[in-house]
């Protein structure tokens, strides 16, 4: 039986056995997906040697960097020197991040005329997610801005990916031209206050996205959707984001579908 699983620590709170439980089901894909947990102090071991029994894996906080430096990367993963998903290629372990395709392919899916904004995408937040997300725009051939509560490292992000940086205290004018706003913080999330923006300046036609995904709506997506903005929550990139090593491992392209969105969203 072919053997995959996300790697991480801590990691036992991963949705991601429930969301390929779905797929193995659904396409008949005699497999299983693991929690592996690995400390910090055996990653470079672990990921240097890939245990022989895994096809795959998935690797999450906080072993992305390290597990990139010892794997092949391509795409985002080499741009950017982070990997969550890793695949054999005959005796290549090939590594690359999938966060920022699945970004883009969830807008796809629930607000597509999103590509056909032509104002700059307004990125809110310089952490991780944020770097992922503002590299996928960017590669898509988006101009994107970043905003962040500590301007350097939005600014740092920015130069990293190709954007440009704007001070907080300028988001209302960042708002009035962008076509596209991104949350990637964590504010929204159950447990922390709401991102507070005012989104009176953000064009109409605008589309507004969270990748908080606990709870589906979050403060920010309810206001926007109450302006009457289109809205895509944080819980289609976690599942389309799956889709990329899924792919990899088996040969087919997972359907994101109605039954795995109410099976995962069930859990929050
Ligand atoms: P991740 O890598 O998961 O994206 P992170 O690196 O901790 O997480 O980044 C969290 C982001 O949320 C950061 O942009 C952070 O802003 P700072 O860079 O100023 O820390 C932002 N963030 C978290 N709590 C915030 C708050 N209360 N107000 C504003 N921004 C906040």
């Amino acid at each position: 039986m072919r053997r995959v699983g996300v790697v991480g620590h801590p990691v036992a709170h991963s949705r991601s056995p429930q969301i390929f439980g779905h797929w193995f089901d659904r396409y008949g894909i005699v497999a299983r997906y693991d929690i592996i947990p690995v400390p910090p102090e055996e990653a470079d071991a672990f990921f240097a040697d890939l245990p022989a029994d895994l096809a795959g894996v998935n690797v999450t906080v906080p072993h992305k960097e390290t597990a990139a430096r010892h794997v092949a990367t391509e795409g985002a993963g080499a741009r950017l020197g982070v990997v969550n998903t890793l695949w054999r290629d005959g005796a290549i372990v090939r590594g690359t991040s999938s966060d920022g395709t699945g970004f883009l392919a969830s807008l796809d899916a629930g607000a597509p005329q999103w590509r056909d904004g032509t104002g700059p995408a307004l990125i809110v937040g310089a952490g991780g997610a944020a770097i992922a997300v503002a590299d996928a725009l960017v590669a898509a051939g988006r101009e994107v801005v970043l905003a962040n509560r500590t301007f350097a490292r939005a600014a740092e992000v920015a130069a990293k990916v190709g954007a440009r940086a704007v001070p907080m205290a300028d988001i209302a004018a960042a708002l009035a031209e962008a076509s596209l706003l991104v949350n990637t913080t964590s504010l929204g999330m159950v447990g922390s206050p709401p991102l507070a923006l005012d989104l009176a300046p953000l064009p109409s036609a605008a589309v507004v996205t969270d990748i908080v995904y606990n709870p589906l709506q979050t403060p920010l997506l309810a206001v926007a959707a109450a302006k009457g903005h289109a809205t895509v929550d944080g819980l289609g990139m976690l599942l389309h984001q799956a889709t990329v090593g899924f792919e990899k491992w088996f040969g087919l392209l997972p359907e994101v579908d109605a039954a795995l969105r109410a099976k995962v969203a069930a859990t929050l």
